[in-house]
């Protein structure tokens, strides 16, 4: 049997403002993700400065906090076989100038901080952005 996997993905403020939930949803399922939590909700500039605490003292930190609490988000716990690097290839470059066509950031993102959507990088720091949002037992 094939090791399923867990990763935090968010539909990032710019997103949600475009009405493109919908769409990223029906991406999510047609690659074969299991969404096994979500929730849209708003978080402030402090809850952002702890989710994202691995980038702090870089230069694009606090508008990226002031960005991540500017508007409701949607955080999503995907499952499937190499949901991590799945998903970071779904979501396409971090610069939507370098995402390929058939991304998600191709298509939906407009700028470097504006771009759509978020994705663990690695197994250690998915085990952390979950649980920053799920705690274990909402998890199907
Ligand atoms: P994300 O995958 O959520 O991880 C960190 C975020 O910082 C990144 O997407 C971008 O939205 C944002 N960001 C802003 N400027 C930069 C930059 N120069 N390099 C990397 N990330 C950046």
């Amino acid at each position: 049997m094939k090791t399923q996997q867990r990763t935090l993905a968010i539909i990032k403020p710019d997103a949600v403002k475009k009405n493109a939930t919908g769409d990223i949803l029906n991406s999510i399922y047609a690659a074969g993700f299991r969404i096994i939590g979500m929730h849209m909700l708003e978080i402030n500039t402090e809850q952002a400065q702890g989710f994202y605490a691995v980038h702090a003292g870089k230069p694009f930190f606090n508008s990226l906090c002031t960005f991540m609490s500017s508007g409701p988000i949607v955080v999503l716990a995907l499952e499937k076989e190499s949901a991590i690097a799945d998903w970071r290839k779904l979501m396409g470059a971090t610069n939507p100038a370098n995402a390929e066509a058939g991304t998600i950031r191709k298509k939906w993102a407009s700028s470097i901080e504006s771009n759509a959507v978020h994705g663990s990088d690695a197994e250690d720091t998915a085990r952390f952005e979950l649980s920053y949002f799920f705690p274990g037992y909402e998890l199907f």
